[in-house]
């Protein structure tokens, strides 16, 4: 069955934890799906993990749609949500609904998310009143690396966590139906949890939150650039995958593959005769 906006919320309301992984294109997405993750986020992150960019800032939208549609073909009941590039919203509210629409329509995502709190709620609320489910995006939001001055954990100080608790109450009250906690300290990830009605998904935001999200390359060993403390490695599929590849090189520099029962037959009679033609 679908995961919907309904069941999402079901989870919250039993304490029952919601798993969401990132996917960008069709087979991880169904092998995500296949496992049971009940949501599936196309992040902006594939501009780093797919695209080699340093940052999110040079992702299109483009690039969403076409990896989008990669990964909804692929998620039979995973809810997809696809995130809104950096300056397919800010510029607008016209722009926020056409982009969100466009992730819809093209990519057949279930939902969009954004990255900000007061300064987008109009946004979230005119992409909401569209009948696009929103998931806002607070705490560290990448698309802000410039103006944070890197990659920092936020909310330290009493007056950035009294921001991001009123950031919280306001992008619920826009319309957002869950959001994205990053890198803000456990209590204060708890502490909203507690307060807001929508579920919270944290991510280097500790246990406390309604469910967890993680760049599927990051958990599984493949995105070595660099590893964040919350990363937690649940396998090794990087140096699984250069074992692999390090052995079709030796196999194939040896001709020991592809061996007898990787190749097609061919009636001996017809190779005569094109050996006797040709050779
Ligand atoms: O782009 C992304 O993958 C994200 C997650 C890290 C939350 O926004």
């Amino acid at each position: 069955m679908k995961n919907t906006v309904l069941t999402l919320k079901k989870q919250k309301e039993e304490g029952n934890k919601i798993t969401m992984l990132t996917a960008y294109d069709y087979s991880v997405a169904k092998l995500i799906d296949g496992a049971g993750i009940e949501t599936i986020l196309v992040g902006d992150s594939l501009g780093m993990t797919m695209l080699g960019y340093e940052d999110t800032l040079p992702v299109t939208m483009e690039d969403m749609i076409h990896h989008t549609a990669c990964v909804s073909r692929g998620a039979k009941e995973a809810f997809v949500i696809a995130d809104m590039p950096f300056l397919s919203y800010q510029t607008s509210v016209y722009d926020a609904v056409l982009n969100a629409g466009r992730l819809i329509k093209e990519g057949h995502a279930q939902a969009v998310k954004l990255e900000g709190g007061a300064s987008v709620c109009e946004q979230i609320k005119a992409i909401t009143d569209a009948q696009i489910p929103v998931c806002a995006h607070l705490g560290l939001t990448p698309q802000s690396t410039n103006a944070f001055g890197g990659f920092k954990v936020q909310g330290k100080s009493a007056e950035r966590a009294k921001q991001i608790v009123e950031d919280a109450f306001k992008v619920q009250e826009a319309g957002a139906f869950m959001v994205v906690l990053e890198c803000i300290p456990e209590k204060l990830a708890t502490l909203i949890t507690e307060l807001l009605d929508i579920p919270t998904i944290g991510i280097g935001a500790g246990a406390g939150c309604d469910g967890q999200v993680l760049v599927y390359h990051d958990m599984l060993g493949m995105f070595t650039d660099f590893k964040p403390k919350f990363v937690k490695h649940f396998g090794n599929i990087g140096e699984a995958m250069t074992k692999a590849f390090t052995d079709y090189k030796d196999e194939v520099k040896s001709a020991s593959y592809p061996a007898k029962e990787h190749t097609f037959k061919i009636d001996d009679d017809i190779m005569e005769e094109l050996y006797k033609e040709y050779k």
